[in-house]
């Protein structure tokens, strides 16, 4: 990723982001970070890129000429996403920065004295961003924020092989308090369940610590959680219906957008659609108002939807225009013990196990990189968008199967959290593979503390068949995907 920073302190905005881990993914060439001088593009012969302001009023501001011609000196024949950093802005958050993450270029404005003439801003800004409701000097600590935060959530800069966008799993909680050697410093004690060494018993103490931390520290985030909590009891009523709502809110990747009783509107931050379940006429219908409203200030036009009840679809193309795509049963892995994998990952009659550097071996399982991307796209035709499937690739959300060091088959996860994207390429069916396939990603879900689903549709009686062989509990009714009609879809 891109990152061009428009400034009067190139130096300070380079210093800042040369050490630690932003700096080592710039070295590694994960992103570049080019800072530019407005000053080097002022024509006045002072060099001068500041004045004073018509109307009168304290201060300088800066002039138009010099920030237009650096920004075109960037921008060239593009028009890239422009961000002007001013208290003006709206709030900098997770959300924006993980949206953000998706551009592979951004140029970051950075104002200074009183701001900047208006007419450049109107001419070259898309979006107005503060960092907080405080004033600084100027936009470059603002901009060195931005791009740390924004630059995190870019696969690859972060070195552990999780990504930002799985990393934080407790969603509205603050993290748990941490401890490491010595045993006991200045009299205080490591609190002795962490030395037990009783994972079940480590697991709930952090839990527990989490959430009297949110709500010491931050009684607005404990709100929210408590509010996600109140929708379980009531999702758990069927529980394989709900499984998609129950594990959004359980990822810690849900925000509620309408609750009363068993009527529920969640949005998922990560992928943005929005899941729906009502069991009253009326209160559906104002979840899904609720919906149409989060939409609309979000400025999102063609909000993607999964609803849980046929009856709504009705109602959801009257308010949102979008319409019944398909329809799935809700498969569920209930167990908590992984599945066996003796036999199955024998893949070509030779017993292997599934590990990421098994490249040595003659038929393995791992994890997909972008040099496959093109046969996955062209095997994979149900999703005819081949940037989600890089975005998937490059999550580490996919995996395949090799046979002889060949691609045989692939699986992944869906960035809402489903399992999918099973196809076995024609020469390598009734092998098993798709069963290898399934298993190895179920049972890296389970180690993730996921539990693991995927949608099916009614005349996938391949995928019917190997689901319930592998032991998959199915919902009695079904959910169904809204979109706006694209024309060109088959
Ligand atoms: Cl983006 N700029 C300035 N000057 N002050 C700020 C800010 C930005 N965000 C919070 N305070």
């Amino acid at each position: 990723m891109r990152f061009h920073i428009l400034t009067l302190f190139p130096e300070m905005v380079r210093q800042g982001l040369a050490a630690s881990i932003i700096g080592r993914a710039a070295q590694k060439g994960v992103l570049s970070i080019d800072a530019v001088n407005i000053r080097d593009y002022t024509i006045d012969k002072h060099k001068k890129t500041d004045d004073y302001p018509y109307g009168g009023g304290a201060g300088m501001l800066m002039q138009a000429q010099p920030v237009y011609d650096a920004w075109k000196a960037v921008a060239q024949e593009r028009r890239p996403r422009t961000i002007y950093l001013t208290p003006q802005g709206g709030t900098f958050t997770q959300e924006l920065a993980r949206e953000l993450a998706r551009e592979e270029e951004l140029v970051l404005l950075c104002g200074h004295y009183e701001g900047i003439d208006e007419r450049v801003l109107e001419e070259i800004v898309t979006d107005y961003v503060s960092i907080g409701d405080y004033v600084l000097t100027g936009g470059e600590l603002p901009a060195m924020v931005l791009v740390d935060a924004v630059a995190r959530m870019v696969p690859g800069v972060l070195s552990n092989g999780i990504s930002g966008e799985t990393e934080s799993f407790e969603g509205d909680l603050l993290e748990y308090p941490q401890y490491s050697r010595p045993e006991v410093w200045h009299g205080k004690r490591v609190p002795s369940v962490l030395l037990s060494g009783n994972q079940k018993d480590i697991a709930s103490w952090r839990m527990e610590e989490a959430k009297r931390r949110t709500r010491e520290r931050r009684p607005d985030l404990y709100r929210r959680y408590e509010a996600l909590e109140t929708c379980i009891p009531y999702l758990q009523k069927n529980k394989l219906l709900h499984i998609d709502m129950i594990e959004l809110i359980r990822r810690g990747q849900a925000r509620l957008i309408y609750q009363s009783g068993a009527n529920i509107c969640l949005c998922d931050r990560v992928s943005g659609s929005y899941l729906h379940t009502a069991e009253d006429e009326q209160e559906g219908s104002k979840a899904l108002l609720a919906l149409r409203q989060d939409a609309k200030e979000r400025g999102e036009t063609a909000p993607l939807l999964t609803l849980h009840q046929q009856i709504f679809c009705g109602e959801a193309k009257r308010l949102l225009g979008v319409e019944e795509q398909a329809s799935y049963y809700q498969v569920v892995y209930t167990r908590k013990e992984k599945l066996p994998i003796t036999g199955l990952y024998s893949l070509n009659g030779k017993k292997q196990r599934a590990s990421d550097n098994a490249n040595d071996a003659v038929s393995f399982i791992r994890a997909l990189t972008m040099e496959e991307l093109p046969v996955v796209a062209a095997v994979y035709r149900t999703v005819d968008d081949e940037a989600y499937l890089r975005e998937r690739i490059e999550r580490g959300w996919m995996f395949g199967a090799y046979i002889d060091g060949t691609l045989a088959g692939f699986v992944g996860m869906h960035a809402q959290g489903g399992l999918g994207f099973l196809e076995v390429l024609p020469r390598y069916r009734r092998r098993q593979i798709g069963r290898a396939l399934e298993t190895y990603l179920i049972n890296l879900s389970l180690e993730r503390g996921m539990t693991p689903y995927a949608q099916v549709a009614e005349e996938n009686e391949a995928s019917i068949r190997l689901q319930k062989s592998l032991g998959l509990s199915f919902s009695k009714q079904k959910v169904y995907w809204m979109e706006k009609q694209h024309p060109e879809k088959l």
